[in-house]
């Protein structure tokens, strides 16, 4: 059957990497994804592979029946959203749409899905059980389009057993995937905080509560959450990237302003940690004179890759790449709405290595000139499909 799908996978693939470009010079917001989630509706349509649209806004989700339909179901996932950032890429799929761009590999993880879909729809008389396909919005936006989709009853009508997604990779060379069990990606809480004193002349602190000594003094105190607070086995970070003084080099304004980001893998921590935020906050405002506004947004749950699903699934992922060709992954502070649907079932969630130093495609994701190498695209959709073989076989 390896060999089936890996001719398949050669046979499509040139059409997968048409529809990423497609995708990519078309890319658009999160929870905006009308033109995406027509045209992947559209290529379904065309397969001929039964769906649904329009589920939380812009998912559509597909469903191919094998024989005996009812046995088993498995979930297949991909997020469709692109990121507000002006491409620096100068390619021919570059993205029309000045501003917005796919530069976290979502059009790589639509297209390959649509590619498995394919695959799997043409030998759907050789397998048992069904397979759910899931096209979803929003990853990249709190609450998380995977968090709307299961409220809408995604997870039901047929009920999969399990789910699993892929994720490009630009840290990992093409031909190459990675896996880890286990807890794998943090959840990620957003922090917004403004600081209100009172300004004055620069030269007269004494008649003003200087907000951006005491914003100063706030970040390094906040900086005992993780070093005193936190246990050390377990990963935590806290970060500002935004803070906002709009003074002048001799006033002091009335207020600042900070953003940042509480990740962590453990719930019962997290919730501890908004505590200690607020009362660290709050109490340095209080002793200076001056108040906090604090809002900490809950953003995704830590992501947990199943240990039993994602061990059968490395060993597929072994025996259809080669044991050279799949790695071990580190924890990823980074957060993904996946983790809503592990929290629900087994989930594994994977990484597709995408990385081309030669061709010099190694920049990050969410950055301007964010790309990947194509060849990755072959494996995306093939590996996907047979994965997902693999599973239903394996669960019955
Ligand atoms: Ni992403």
């Amino acid at each position: 059957m390896i060999s089936t799908i890996k001719n398949l996978a050669t046979q499509i693939s040139p059409k997968v990497r048409n529809w990423r470009q497609h995708l990519h010079a078309n890319p658009e917001l999160s929870f905006q994804e009308n033109e995406t989630s027509a045209f992947v509706a559209k290529n379904l349509s065309e397969m001929g592979i039964p769906f649904q649209s329009g589920i939380a806004g812009t998912g559509v989700v597909g469903l191919i029946e094998g024989k005996n339909p009812g046995s088993r179901v498995l979930a297949l996932r991909a997020d469709m959203d692109a990121l507000p950032i002006l491409e620096e890429n100068e390619v021919p799929y570059k993205s029309t749409k000045p501003g917005v761009m796919h530069a976290c590999g979502h059009d790589a993880h639509t297209a390959s899905l649509l590619g498995a879909s394919w695959i799997l729809n043409q030998i759907k008389d050789q397998f048992e059980g069904s397979i759910k396909l899931i096209f979803q919005p929003g990853e990249e936006k709190i609450p998380g389009g995977a968090s709307l989709l299961i409220k809408e009853g995604v997870l039901q009508n047929p009920s999969p057993a399990s789910i699993i997604g892929q994720h490009v990779m630009p840290g990992l060379a093409v031909g190459k995937v990675g896996f880890r069990e286990g807890l794998y990606m943090a959840s990620a809480d957003e922090i917004y905080l403004t600081i209100h004193g009172k300004g004055g002349h620069g030269a007269i602190p004494n008649a003003s509560i200087d907000v951006v000594a005491i914003m100063a003094q706030v970040i390094t105190g906040l900086q005992q959450v993780v070093s005193r607070g936190a246990n050390p086995t377990i990963p935590s970070v806290l970060s500002f990237g935004r803070v906002i003084a709009n003074g002048v080099t001799n006033v002091l304004p009335n207020s600042v302003y900070l953003e940042g980001t509480f990740r962590t893998m453990d719930e019962a921590w997290r919730e501890k940690a908004h505590e200690k935020i607020r009362q660290i906050t709050e109490g340095i405002c209080a002793a200076f004179g001056a108040t906090a506004d604090l809002e900490i947004r809950r953003g995704y749950p830590f992501l947990m890759n199943d240990i039993n699903l994602t061990r059968k699934t490395k060993s597929s992922a072994i025996a259809y790449m080669g044991e050279e060709n799949v790695v071990n992954l580190d924890i990823w502070m980074a957060a993904e709405d996946f983790a809503y649907y592990s929290q629900a079932m087994p989930g594994c969630f994977y990484r597709l290595g995408t990385r081309n130093e030669e061709r010099g495609i190694v920049s990050g994701v969410h950055t301007p000139t964010f790309d990947i190498d194509e060849a990755a695209l072959e494996t995306g959709c093939g590996l996907m499909a047979w994965l997902a073989l693999s599973e239903l076989e394996s669960g019955q």
